[in-house]
């Protein structure tokens, strides 16, 4: 999907118009040195035409083979990652922060709701170019407030890991 060898991944974002997020996510790419397929970006886009309008009722569960995705192959790895159904549309960082732990975290802003920045390399904060909000890229934890007003740590899914069959459980 995402042709890279860093320990981070963008697969989406949300934009008002499929035009303006092609847009996006070839400026996003470029800008990090990334290159996305027309393929690929089509099926971004396609990820992100889903009806974000009925939200998915709260215990839902959602799964994930970690083996597939080099990102969290190491502790430390973080992968952002639009999952069909989970965080009305947005998509979420998973960070590996031990070998049988994951933390799950939104990337919408909890200060006025603005996508938050991947971190620039492994290890660094999570940026919010909105307000200049800053949070772990482990948790999501708030670790500097905004310009103005005050934001909380990025909501965070509870999740379970099955180290036998690679597979992350991810709850709603
Ligand atoms: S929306 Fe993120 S700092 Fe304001």
């Amino acid at each position: 999907m995402v042709e890279d060898s860093s320990p981070i991944t963008i697969v989406s974002t949300l934009m008002s118009t499929p035009s303006s997020r092609r847009h996006f996510l070839r400026s996003a790419a470029a800008s990090i040195g990334l290159a996305i397929s027309a393929a690929s970006v089509a099926t971004l886009v396609a990820g992100c035409e889903t009806d974000e309008s009925n939200p998915t009722p709260s215990g839902t569960t959602f799964t994930l083979d970690v083996a597939s995705v080099p990102e969290l192959a190491a502790v430390g790895g973080i992968s952002l990652r639009l999952i069909t159904g989970l965080n009305d549309g947005t998509p979420v960082f998973i960070s590996r922060i031990a070998q049988n732990t994951f933390v799950v975290f939104s990337s919408a802003c909890s200060h006025a709701g603005c996508e938050v920045n991947p971190p620039a390399a492994a290890g660094a904060d999570i940026i919010c170019s909105c307000h200049g909000a800053q949070f772990a890229s482990t948790d999501g934890a708030v670790k500097r407030q905004p310009n103005s007003g005050s934001a909380t740590d990025l909501k965070r899914f509870p999740s379970a890991f099955n180290s036998t069959t690679n597979i992350l459980t991810i709850t709603a």
